[in-house]
């Protein structure tokens, strides 16, 4: 991992291997190892740039509220400091793909194309965003592990629970030693984040839309209504996996995403809707 101070804030990433950039950015409650089944395979072929969001990993802690919107402007700041003026592939899972297209709305033109991993285009409904304020204080009054109470169950498909409890330990840890105040600061942020469905229709890059079938935060049908109304999208389901796909099913994640960014490479123009692992 390295550091740099981007917009006043000490920021860590991992960044490794050549070629076009693919910029990955976690969920919440999470770090960049949720791209560890990523990092080291696709870094062979490309250059895989991978953060610690604000507050969260090794970056340091956040306070009061980050919106999207400036988790959007940290990653443009990482791209200045790295010097990389190219358009990039940008891919978020989660809270990373409401990042991801708060960055489409401000950079539009730093992009060759999007990964939009287990994530929705709507904004939280007015009880939702109470929801998160109520959350917020709890999280505040009792600590980090609230979070890791209420999310740990969520983010995995029985599949992974049954043979892959190394993963559900490891995010676990993750979830454990987050600031409190930094997790409130995102809660915070993500109830403020508007409603991208009306913009969709507009995003001009190639779109990869990646949901583990068993996704109960953000279920493969409403990617699939995403997926439909980008006009240059494709949408993979992952079989075996739920929110937290791409370190669930690492193999199968990373076919779909060589195979997407493969095409991308030879500049194809058209990217029908359709592809799919499972229905
Ligand atoms: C995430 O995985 O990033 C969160 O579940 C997103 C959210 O709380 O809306």
């Amino acid at each position: 991992m390295q550091t740099a101070v981007i917009n006043d804030h000490p920021l860590a990433y991992c960044d490794a291997g050549e070629g076009i950039p693919l910029l990955l950015v976690h969920g919440f409650p999470l770090d960049h190892t949720i791209w560890d089944g990523q990092i080291d395979p696709l870094s062979r072929r490309r250059r895989v740039i991978a953060p610690d969001l604000r507050g969260f990993g090794q970056s340091g802690a956040a306070d009061g509220t980050v919106t999207m919107e400036q988790f959007a402007d940290d990653l443009a700041g990482l791209l200045d400091h790295l010097k990389i003026c190219e358009p990039v592939v940008l891919g978020g899972l989660s809270m990373g793909g409401y990042i991801a297209l708060a960055f489409w709305r401000k950079y539009a033109a730093r992009l060759r194309g999007l990964i939009l991993c287990d994530t929705r285009s709507a904004a939280d409904t007015p009880s939702g965003a109470a929801d998160r304020e109520t959350l917020a204080q709890r999280m505040l009054a009792e600590g980090a592990e609230t979070t890791v109470e209420l999310m740990l169950a969520k983010l995995f498909a029985p599949a992974t629970f049954a043979h892959r409890p190394e993963i559900v330990e490891a995010m676990q840890r993750v979830m454990s030693r987050t600031n409190p105040r930094s997790l409130a600061a995102a809660v915070r942020g993500m109830a403020r984040r508007p409603d991208s469905t009306p913009d969709l229709p507009q995003i001009a890059c190639p779109t990869l839309l990646l949901v583990g079938e068993d996704d109960a935060l953000t279920p493969p049908a409403e990617m699939r209504g995403m997926a439909q109304k980008i006009p240059r999208a494709r949408l993979a389901v992952i079989p075996e996996a739920a929110h937290l796909a791409p370190l669930e099913r690492p193999a199968e994640v990373n076919w779909v995403f060589e195979e997407f960014m493969g095409a991308l490479d030879q500049l194809k123009k058209s990217f029908p809707i359709g592809l799919k692992l499972s229905s």
